[in-house]
C-alpha cells in the first residue's frame, strides 16, 4: 500500500496533506525517516510514525455527536435488557465510547468518539468543560431558590461549583430552568434542584462544551464536522490538528 494513502486511511490528513508531511520529512518507516512520495509499505508489518508518533490503521478517529432521546442507557451493555445508546448508532465500523453519562431518561447532546485524551480531558473536572441543561422542574422555582442553584448548594457530601442559572419559562405547575454547570458528577442536574425543592420531570442536555444538537432530530446522530473536532480539542489544551496521533 502506498504511504500517503495508508496515512490517509489512518486519519492522519488527506493524501495530499499526507504528501507533504512525507516531503516535510514529518513521517517515518520503521524508524528510518521516509521523504520520497510513491513509497510503499506492508501495513501489517511495518511500523509508521509522524513526528515521531505511531500511527495505527483501524483506529481511525471518529467523533460522534448523538440527540440522545429519553429511555436509553449510555453504555455498551446493560443488564436489564435495555435498550443502549449503541442501539441507535448504526452504520459506525470504529468503536466510540461516550464522553461522560447521561441518565437513562436524560436527553440532548452526548458525544461519543475514540480519542481517548480528547474524552479523558472532556469528562475531567481540571478542564472546566461546560454543560447546559434544560430543566423541566416541578413548581416555579422563587429567586431565592435560583440563588441557591447559583450559588452553590449542599448535595449528599458534595457543594456544588458556582453556576449560571436562567428562568425560561413559566407556567401554572411547572417551570423551565437553564443550568450552566463547570462540573459534573452523577446525576447532579436532579440532585441540585431536587435539594432546593424542585423535582425534574424532564431533563435535557443542550449543549456540551459549545456543542448543541441544533436540528438534529431525537435518536440521531452526525459525524462532528472538523471544525468542531478542532475547537473541542483546543478547548482541553490538546493540538487540534494532529489526527490519530497517540
Ligand atoms: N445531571 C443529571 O442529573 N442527569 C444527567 O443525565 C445529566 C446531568
Amino acid at each position: 500500500m502506498r504511504l500517503n494513502r495508508f496515512l490517509a486511511q489512518a486519519g492522519v490528513d488527506s493524501r495530499r496533506k499526507c504528501d507533504l508531511l512525507i516531503q516535510q520529512g514529518r513521517v517515518s518507516v520503521n524508524g528510518v525517516p521516509v521523504t520520497q512520495l510513491g513509497v510503499r509499505i506492508d501495513p501489517d508489518r511495518d511500523q509508521i510514525g509522524v513526528d515521531g508518533r505511531p500511527v495505527r490503521v483501524g483506529e481511525r478517529l471518529t467523533y460522534i455527536l448523538l440527540n440522545k432521546p429519553a429511555g436509553y442507557i449510555v453504555t455498551a451493555q446493560d443488564t436489564h435488557h435495555r435498550k443502549t445508546v449503541f442501539d441507535l448508532l448504526g452504520g459506525i465500523p470504529q468503536r466510540v465510547f461516550p464522553v461522560g453519562r447521561l441518565d437513562f431518561d436524560t436527553e440532548g447532546v452526548l458525544l461519543l468518539t475514540n480519542d481517548g485524551d480528547l474524552a479523558f480531558r472532556l469528562s475531567h473536572p481540571r478542564y472546566q468543560v461546560p454543560k447546559t441543561s434544560l430543566a423541566l422542574v416541578e413548581g416555579v422555582p422563587a429567586k431565592e431558590a435560583l440563588e441557591r442553584l447559583s450559588r452553590g448548594v449542599r448535595v449528599d457530601n458534595w457543594v456544588s461549583s458556582p453556576a449560571q442559572v436562567r428562568l425560561v419559562k413559566v407556567t401554572a405547575e411547572d417551570a423551565l430552568v437553564e443550568i450552566k454547570l463547570q462540573e459534573g458528577r452523577k446525576r447532579q442536574v436532579k440532585k441540585m434542584c431536587q435539594t432546593v425543592g424542585h423535582r425534574i420531570k424532564r431533563l435535557w442536555r443542550t449543549a456540551f462544551a459549545g456543542i448543541r444538537v441544533a436540528d438534529l432530530p431525537p435518536g440521531r446522530w452526525r459525524p462532528l464536522r472538523q471544525s468542531e473536532v478542532r475547537k473541542l480539542r483546543t478547548l482541553v489544551g490538546l493540538n487540534p490538528d494532529l489526527k490519530n496521533l497517540k
